[in-house]
């Protein structure tokens, strides 16, 4: 059901400020920052080997992403498991009793996503994505 870790989302205040330490001090490389007024942040992908870090600055101080911040401060958001079938997993993790945020899943930026709630996987929030058929199973 579960294919890998997708990527990893960090919530930061300033993209730009957080980005620094993956590229100088760890020396990734850290993709373009991408804005998307859709989802309210911004959001920079840095490859790490198959999987993914996201950071992701809120833009405006009532996003869910800020209140995330200010209530426990920058640090880790979710995390993202691919999947080749969102709404067969869905359907499976319903059965097995898992609370879903939304039942239905929900276009993101690489593919079909959908939340599990964090009371039912240990507090943390856990993001599953079916990824575009054209990508073939590679990661963005
Ligand atoms: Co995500």
């Amino acid at each position: 059901m579960i294919e890998k870790v997708h990527h990893i989302a960090i919530a930061v205040r300033n993209l730009e400020e957080q980005a620094r330490f993956y590229r100088e001090q760890l020396g990734l490389t850290v993709r373009e920052i991408q804005e998307v007024p859709s989802e309210g942040v911004r959001i920079a992908f840095i490859p790490c080997g198959e999987t993914l870090i996201e950071l992701v600055e809120p833009l405006s101080p009532d996003h869910t992403v800020a209140r995330f911040i200010e209530k426990r401060g920058e640090g880790l958001h979710h995390i993202c498991l691919q999947t080749p079938n969102i709404r067969s997993a869905l359907a499976t993790l319903k059965e097995r009793g898992c609370t879903l945020l939304s039942e239905e899943p929900k276009p993101g930026a690489d593919g079909l996503i959908a939340f599990v709630h964090p009371k039912s996987s240990g507090g943390v929030l856990v993001e599953l994505v079916e990824p575009p058929a054209w990508r073939e199973g590679g990661s963005a």
